[in-house]
């Protein structure tokens, strides 16, 4: 049997009672495999990861460590919520690295898209592998593989713009979510009692909000970006939109136009707005939204955020647009 493909006879996980089935087996699964062993996770916070760490911490406890490297790139309040949730809530061996103003500085002057992916995506294995170094005693790698990662891009975890770790540190991986699908791993994700809003968070690419502070990064846009997107979540939210559509976020272009704020010429950023429908991401939608939301975003994000004196609606279907402005 290969242990890669999912049994045809393998039940749908869609309540809370067959996740809790589910969650009985890999305890007892887990405990075999790793035994008295040390296990190491990379906790980005997002679904798959932040379950693996869930399941782990109930099956072995302090033999996990997870590493939350925060890039600087995090959304409004999320490396929090990661340190909240596993060390408070779980009791979980938890190590936060403030790694943002290392990234920001390689980032610097930096414009080109894919130059950029692969400085975020470089960086995260070096500072990943320097905590890694300081632990000692680790036998296994956790990782939040999920069955599409395996059936579209042979295990490896799709997007992540990493490269591994060199090969002096090869760990056994520990992978218990590689059969189910993303539906699944959210109701076993409650069922560990993870909050809602972790469990049903939307796909973040791994590159963050870097890839929506469009060309080179500077500081004062990005957190522009960081604050605009944080009213689109909070709108979102209280509009019921945030368990419909299914990716919403802002994007800081690096140009600017003219305004009037407070009786003066402005010259200043526009935000873009963009939420999107899908199945799989390889075409969207676009969500039709209320005018009235539209109108309520418009005078937040410009009164709220710093150096912004526009929003727009980005009306385009991928194709032949991307989802991502870069
Ligand atoms: P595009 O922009 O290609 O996006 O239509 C499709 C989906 O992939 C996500 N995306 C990424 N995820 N690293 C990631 O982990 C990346 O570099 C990356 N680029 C795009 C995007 O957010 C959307 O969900």
């Amino acid at each position: 049997m290969n242990e890669n493909v999912r049994p045809a006879d393998m039940k749908r996980i869609n309540t809370i009672e067959n996740a809790q089935a589910f969650i009985e087996s890999q305890l007892t699964a887990l405990r075999a495999q790793i035994g008295s062993g040390k296990v190491l996770l990379a906790l980005s916070g997002g679904v798959d990861s932040s379950v693996v760490a869930a399941l782990l911490v109930k099956a072995v406890g302090q033999q996990l460590t997870c590493v939350h490297v925060n890039h600087g790139l995090m959304r409004k309040g999320e490396s929090e919520q990661v340190v909240d949730v596993f060390r408070r809530r779980f009791g979980a061996n938890l190590v936060y690295v403030d790694a943002a103003d290392r990234f920001l500085g390689k980032l610097e002057g930096v414009s080109d898209p894919e130059q950029k992916r692969k400085i975020i995506g470089g960086e995260f294995i070096r500072v990943f592998e320097e905590e890694a170094r300081k632990l000692e005693g680790i036998g296994f790698l956790a990782q939040g593989t999920i069955y599409p990662d395996i059936i579209e891009s042979d295990g490896v975890k799709a997007h992540h713009n990493v490269g591994g770790l060199p090969d002096d540190m090869r760990f056994e991986l520990v992978e218990p979510l590689k059969l189910l699908y993303k539906d699944e791993v959210r109701v076993v994700g409650a069922a560990l009692g993870l909050p809602d809003d972790m469990v049903n968070r939307q796909p973040f690419p791994g590159p963050g909000l870097g890839v929506r502070c469009i060309g080179a990064i500077t500081r004062d846009r990005l957190e522009a970006v960081r604050e605009s997107d944080a009213i689109l979540r909070e709108e979102f939210a209280a509009h019921g939109l945030d368990k419909k559509v299914w990716q919403y976020f802002t994007v800081v272009p690096d140009f600017r136009s003219t305004g009037v704020k407070d009786g003066k010429r402005s010259f200043e950023w526009p935000v873009i707005v963009r939420a999107v429908n899908t199945v799989d991401a390889m075409t969207a939608t676009v969500e039709q939204l209320p005018w009235e939301l539209m109108q309520t975003l418009t005078a937040r994000i410009t009164s709220e955020v710093k150096g912004v004196n526009r929003v727009l609606y980005d009306l385009t279907p991928k194709p032949c647009a991307t989802i991502e402005w870069e």
